[in-house]
């Protein structure tokens, strides 16, 4: 792996918290003009091929972020050999993407998002799908609130 440094962000169906995270992410990168490359993906493949729900699209456009461009995609071993960092939204996440890990090399690479905020607390990003628009606007302020902390650590890097 050579180049920007890599980041993944992954939950359950790529369709509501991560392509927001990933959404976020690369709108703040652009913003301070940091080489970060950002991608998002899936444990399940329930919504391969899909765009992000369109809850969490009219919640994130209202919040100045566009995502009707990303599509989901099932996490893959590979993933590991190409992201330097692995950020899972939950504890169910956490398990199935660790579960695949070869290596305690790339064990390490996979981290609790809200562990940015609120380090060694383990909190998960709750998922959205079930709820209503409160929900989905939780989920975004929570994962903003992650990312521009990913954002000063790499500004200081
Ligand atoms: P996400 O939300 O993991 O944040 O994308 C979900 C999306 C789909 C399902 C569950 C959670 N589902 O059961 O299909």
């Amino acid at each position: 792996m050579s180049g920007k440094y890599k980041i993944l962000m992954v939950c359950l169906g790529n369709i509501c918290r991560s392509p927001v995270a990933e959404g976020i992410l690369r709108h703040l990168a652009t913003e301070k003009e940091l080489e970060i490359e950002v991608d998002s993906a899936g444990t399940s493949g329930y919504h391969r091929g899909e765009a992000p729900d369109i809850r969490t699209q009219k919640n994130a456009k209202k919040n100045g972020v566009d995502l009707s461009m990303l599509r989901s995609r099932q996490f893959t071993p590979e993933d590991f050999d190409n992201f330097n960092c692995i950020y899972v939204m939950d504890q169910f996440n956490y398990r199935d993407v660790v579960l695949l890990a070869k290596n305690d090399e790339q064990k390490k690479k996979v981290k609790l998002l809200l562990n940015e905020v609120f380090p060694n607390e383990n909190k998960s990003v709750p998922d959205p799908y079930y709820g209503g628009e409160k929900e989905f606007e939780e989920v975004f302020q929570l994962v903003k609130k992650a990312c521009e902390k990913i954002i000063e650590h790499n500004a200081v890097k």
